[in-house]
């Protein structure tokens, strides 16, 4: 099967976006989350809609959330983060219906093939240092700590088929520890590996139960430090595993001449994977195939 894999949004999509994804020949769309540009998730996602290649979703940390929600979260304002909690459900809905036909996942399994499974992991993923959104993730999932949501992926991967795609926000951890690293921490470095421990607990269990997990894709771990400018590594493989950092911010550049977007073809054997950038009118003026770096498995 043949993906088209969009990072980051964060307000950059217009109707030249659709119109090319449209057309562009992928079976299928897969979105890493953070539609809104900082909270506003709806409009972004209503510009989806036009979308007729099937196309799944996975919330991301700045999606069905209010600005003072966020804040709240990262400042640790307890009863703020609380009383946020209490309309989220109701902007995740309206999100995912504004959105529709594509759609929005979380802890969903769906089925690509007679082989392959999509995984589309917690959403609303912000990092491992805590369990962001915790009670929304508990009243909406059930889910109220890494363990419980690590338990509830393995569930999932014990009824997926042998082979896997997991779609996240943000990445697992376990693939280092640098700012330079594909989901290492470059706002405060000594937070180190940034990647989520639920989302390798479920890979582990995968490759545990005798499934190939053939690609991870995520983002949140924007290419391009906003604190430093330093890029970070964006694929690597360890063997079992192609792993994509998709995140390129913003992902229109230059006016409108070049949108970022990756291509995943995955087949029976091999794997491959292109950065491509598109300019406005849907003609690919750059592509370039992914180099993963090789990392210990
Ligand atoms: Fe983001
Ligand atoms: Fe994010």
């Amino acid at each position: 099967m043949k993906f088209g894999v969009i990072g980051d949004i964060h307000g950059c999509w217009d109707a030249a976006d659709t119109a090319f994804f449209n057309t562009a020949g992928y079976d299928m769309l897969l979105f890493v989350g953070d539609f809104a540009r900082v909270t506003a998730a709806t409009p972004v996602a209503r510009r989806l809609s036009g979308l007729t290649t099937p196309a799944w979703a996975i919330a991301g940390n700045h999606d069905g959330v209010t600005l003072t929600q966020l804040l709240a979260e990262i400042k640790r304002r307890r009863l703020v983060q609380r009383i946020g909690a209490l309309g989220m459900a109701r902007r995740v809905r309206r999100m995912e219906r504004a959105m529709a036909p594509v759609r929005l996942g979380g802890y969903t399994l769906a089925r690509l093939g007679d082989d392959l499974g999509l995984i589309v992991a917690r959403p609303h993923a912000m990092g491992p240092d805590r369990f962001y959104y915790r009670h929304y993730l508990k009243r909406h999932y059930g889910v109220h700590d890494f363990q419980s949501s690590a338990e509830r992926l393995k569930r999932l991967v014990d009824d997926s088929p042998r082979d896997l795609i997991l779609l996240a926000h943000n990445g697992p951890a376990g693939l280092g520890t640098t700012p330079a690293d594909i989901f290492g921490c470059d706002f405060n470095p000594d937070h180190g590996d940034f990647g989520d421990p639920d989302l390798r607990d479920a890979i582990t269990h995968a490759r545990a139960t005798g499934r190939r997990v053939r690609a991870v894709l995520a983002g949140h771990m924007h290419h391009r430090s906003k604190h430093t400018g330093q890029w970070r590594r964006t694929a690597v493989d360890d063997g079992q595993t192609l792993f994509l950092n998709c995140a390129r911010v913003p992902r229109i550049e230059q006016a409108g001449t070049r949108r970022h977007h990756l291509m995943l073809n995955i087949t029976g054997h091999g794997i491959e994977a292109e950065t491509r950038f598109v300019d406005a009118t849907g003609r690919i003026v750059e592509q370039m195939p992914i180099e993963a770096d090789a990392v210990a498995g």
